[in-house]
């Protein structure tokens, strides 16, 4: 049996080297570019008519792929009082009925895959491996928390009593949840927050980032289409400091899902602090300053292989990437040599090409705080190695040459880095410690990459690092859901794990009923 508890495995994708799949794909891509897309508020049901903006491609900012209006803040009022209004019915909706229509979107996600990898190549800037990675990953959280509803907000949790007296303890939905999901997984993070909430019971108000509204705007097509209750999910675009905002202080909201940066999950929790009405609960899954230990027992070639996947897949734009490689310093120079070697095959370029590794980063303003980082830190670098980018490709889309710089310690990463940097810090084995209580000491703890031949230095490692994930000799990223329940502390999330059996839980509130029979 598999991690649905039944026969059905996770969602197969497409298998990239069958010419025949590989064609169809390419073929549906080019079918979904050909329509005209928008996005804008949905509340209702209803398409909300507002002054459109073009988006455009982060490869290519002469394209304009699509258009998009913004929620206004009478619309972000309207969609609460719409939810506030239907999360009673759609609780009282048997779990089994939710968890169908959450099924159905599942299938109506794979029917469409090659619409929405379309968007999340054109819109996202994502590679055609990542967006296929993407899609798949949407809908084992649409199946995954349909199966976690089936089974935990069914039938009550039996309890013991005394003779004349039954317990039971029923799970429920909050009220009405806000989704607010970022721009580097437009559609997975996305849907599985939303999935998460409605499985549990919750109303949604669904606000996905800025600079990716078409893909969440097609995905609340599918899930509406699938049979969610237009009162029951709206979607509100527009950016994060009013829209978002304004939802987050709605005294009406239960709570709030939140995928991002810490520093955007610190204001969230401080207006939820000071605002009135019922104590609301924050799930927040933030950023990481993610590490990998490479001991000198550890083979050479595999580490380079896992820190170019960690760090450079993505153009290093995953919450789990990597940003600090200890390596020992027996096998530093070796290590080195071959990661810059391996970089040079790296091809950036338009994610649109299945033979590109390295797609843009999201936007210009990324690329700026990238290239400032870059030229702060290379500086007085011991070492550094970028890859070659043409002058043409970076007139024409926001890309980032993949860089990997030799620093003295983690200290001087102050905050989260967000792209294809790879700071590489040699230790010596006597300073396994020290090594420990820096990554510690970072306050983050999302995830974590292991190098070693000796299973004991591994276990030893993992026990003393505070990290939510760890991967021992393999790459760090792409946690697969009901297999990698993935999640962070501290500076890196709340928890509990997406993906993962405790998840829909804290969208859940318990009520215990004792009869006297
Ligand atoms: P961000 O914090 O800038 O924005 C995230 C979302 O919050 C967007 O929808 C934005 O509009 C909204 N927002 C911004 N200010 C708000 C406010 N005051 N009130 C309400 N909503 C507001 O993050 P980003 O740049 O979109 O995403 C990148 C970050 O996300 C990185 O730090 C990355 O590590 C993190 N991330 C974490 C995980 C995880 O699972 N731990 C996964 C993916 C990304
Ligand atoms: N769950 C995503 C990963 O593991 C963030 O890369």
């Amino acid at each position: 049996r598999n991690l649905y508890g039944d026969e059905r495995l996770n969602s197969k994708g497409v298998n990239l080297p069958d010419p025949a799949e590989l064609q169809a794909l390419v073929s549906g891509m080019q079918q979904a570019s050909l329509q005209p897309w928008r996005a804008g508020p949905i509340v209702s049901g209803k398409a909300i008519a507002a002054q459109a903006m073009s988006v455009t491609n982060p490869a290519n900012r002469s394209e304009v792929i699509g258009t998009v209006s913004v929620a206004s803040e009478a619309t972000v009022d309207a969609a609460i009082s719409a939810a506030v209004a239907a999360q009673p019915d759609w609780n009282s909706t048997a779990a089994a009925e939710r968890a169908a229509i959450l099924l159905k979107a599942a299938d109506l996600y794979e029917k469409h895959l090659a619409q929405l990898v379309a968007y999340c190549v054109r819109e996202g800037g994502r590679s055609i491996p990542d967006s296929i990675s993407e899609v798949r990953e949407a809908v084992d959280f649409l199946r995954y928390y349909a199966a976690r509803a089936e089974e935990g907000f069914g039938k009550g949790l039996s309890l013991p009593g005394p003779t004349g007296e039954s317990n039971e303890l029923k799970l429920h939905g909050r009220g009405v949840f806000v989704c607010i999901s970022p721009w580097n997984f437009p559609l997975a993070i996305f849907t599985g927050q939303i999935a998460a909430a409605l499985a549990a019971g919750n109303s949604v108000i669904a606000k996905p980032a800025e600079q990716t509204p078409l893909v969440a705007a097609r995905a609340v097509e599918l899930l509406l289409e699938a049979g969610v209750p237009p009162n029951v999910l709206h979607l509100l675009t527009g950016d994060g400091a009013s829209v978002g905002a304004r939802a987050v202080a709605d005294p009406r909201i239960a709570g709030v899902a939140f995928t991002g940066s810490t520093e955007t999950a610190q204001a969230i929790n401080r207006s939820l602090a000071g605002r009135s009405g019922p104590i609301p609960v924050l799930i927040a899954e933030t950023g990481g300053q993610n590490a990998l230990i490479a001991d000198s027992s550890a083979l050479p070639e595999q580490i380079v292989l896992d820190v170019v996947q960690s760090g450079f897949n993505s153009a290093g734009q995953r919450c789990s990437a990597l940003r600090a490689l200890f390596v020992q310093d027996d096998i530093a120079d070796r290590v080195l040599q071959l990661l810059a070697g391996y970089m040079d095959e790296l091809k950036i370029g338009d994610p649109a090409d299945i033979s590109t590794d390295v797609g843009p980063v999201i936007d210009e303003p990324s690329c700026s705080v990238l290239g400032a980082h870059a030229r702060n830190i290379t500086k007085s670098a011991r070492w550094q190695h970028a890859e070659e980018m043409s002058v043409e490709l970076q007139r024409r889309g926001s890309f980032f040459a993949p860089l990997a710089v030799e620093i003295s310690s983690l200290a001087e990463l102050t905050r989260e880095v967000f792209g294809p940097i790879v700071h590489v810090i040699r230790y010596r084995a006597e300073d396994l410690d020290k090594v420990i209580d820096a990554i510690n000491n970072t306050g983050y703890g999302l995830t974590l990459g292991i190098h070693t031949r000796v299973d004991a230095s591994a276990r030893y490692i993992a026990s003393r690092v505070r990290s939510g994930n760890v991967y021992v000799n393999r790459n760090m990223i792409g946690a697969v859901v009901g297999v990698q329940p993935f999640g962070g502390r501290g500076l890196s999330g709340t928890g509990p794990k997406a993906g993962g059996p405790y998840y829909l839980h804290r969208f859940a509130t318990e009520q215990t009923i004792t009869i006297n029979t």
